[in-house]
């Protein structure tokens, strides 16, 4: 194979508990993904040797060098995986909005992986590109399942869930960005005991939708509202414009509202345009990492 194309989709966290500290320096988790229809394009093609990154119409100044999460996973794949198999050209299609609380940056660094394994024949054993996966970000592992799953420990350890269904919602990020680190270290997560999923899971196994809405939790929501107050009116006005419930994804700042089927979702997303905003209207999928197309 010479060249690759993927797309891999966007995450919210429809629950997700802060359980207390840890001693390095993280957070023990307890929280849910869900991959949503917003999908990042990545093109891979063999080169002689590097890693040389592209991200053409990039609708925001992003670094191409190693500071980028593509980079640092194309560099330790082939450190660790794809030895002497040469360098590969990577262009990156940004559609997740950066800085966003719905793990662009970590789906691309999945997606990284996968494209790699792929594009070099490496048949890496799944655990392997798990590790690499854990080692580049909490969320990153999440992307090489998709779906929705069950997320433990930082973040990093997945329980694929077979549950899970097609709803419909509508996704706001204001223009400002959060960063994740500050999020946690703003004091002010809320704490609780992580017994939340479960009720959740049961509550897709019913695919009720107001359910759902009713089970919504996010304890870094109160640290994103007060290092973002804008994100507590955005909330509001998803609720307002008929959102069956409304929430926080992940560090945020992008908050999430639940719709009863796609032309709501449109209607709500209209409401919801302006100020420099991005508004998507999407739905929730079961799928992840997906390629487009291939040439040998
Ligand atoms: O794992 P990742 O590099 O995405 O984490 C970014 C930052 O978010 C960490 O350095 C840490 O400050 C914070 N974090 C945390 N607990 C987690 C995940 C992330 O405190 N479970």
């Amino acid at each position: 194979m010479t060249s690759l194309t993927l797309r891999t989709p966007a995450k919210i966290n429809p629950v997700l508990e802060v359980l207390g500290p840890r001693p390095d320096g993280y957070h023990e988790l307890r929280l849910v993904f869900q991959a949503v229809a917003l999908y990042d394009e990545l093109a891979f093609e063999k080169t002689a040797e590097g890693v040389a990154l592209e991200i053409p119409e990039s609708p925001v100044p992003l670094a191409a060098d190693d500071s980028n999460l593509v980079v640092k996973a194309a560099r330790l794949f082939l450190r660790e995986v794809g030895k002497a198999r040469g360098g590969v050209r990577i262009r990156l299609r940004k559609k997740i909005p950066l800085a966003a609380g719905l793990g662009g940056g970590s789906s691309d660094a999945a997606a990284t992986l996968r494209g790699l394994d792929e594009l070099f024949q490496t048949h890496a054993a799944p655990g392997k590109l798990l590790d690499l996966a854990a080692r580049l970000g909490s969320d990153v592992p999440f992307f090489l399942y998709g779906g929705t799953g069950l997320g433990e420990g930082r973040g990093e350890k997945i329980t694929p869930w077979e549950e899970g269904f097609e709803f419909h919602l509508v996704l706001v990020k204001p223009a400002a960005g959060l960063s994740t680190p500050a999020v946690y270290r703003s004091g002010k997560a809320c704490f609780t005991r992580g017994d939340r999923a479960g009720d959740f899971r049961r509550i897709l196994r019913q695919e009720d939708l107001r359910g759902v809405a009713d089970h919504l939790f996010n304890g870094l929501e109160p640290a994103a509202q007060f290092l973002l107050p804008e994100t507590t009116e955005l909330k509001e006005s998803l609720l307002k414009a008929g959102a069956l419930g409304a929430l926080v994804s992940g560090s945020g700042p992008t908050v999430f509202g639940l719709a009863e089927d796609a032309a709501q979702a449109r209607r709500i997303a209209d409401c919801l345009e302006g100020d420099g905003r991005t508004v998507v209207a999407t739905k929730a999928v079961s799928t992840g990492i997906q390629i487009l197309k291939d040439l040998s």
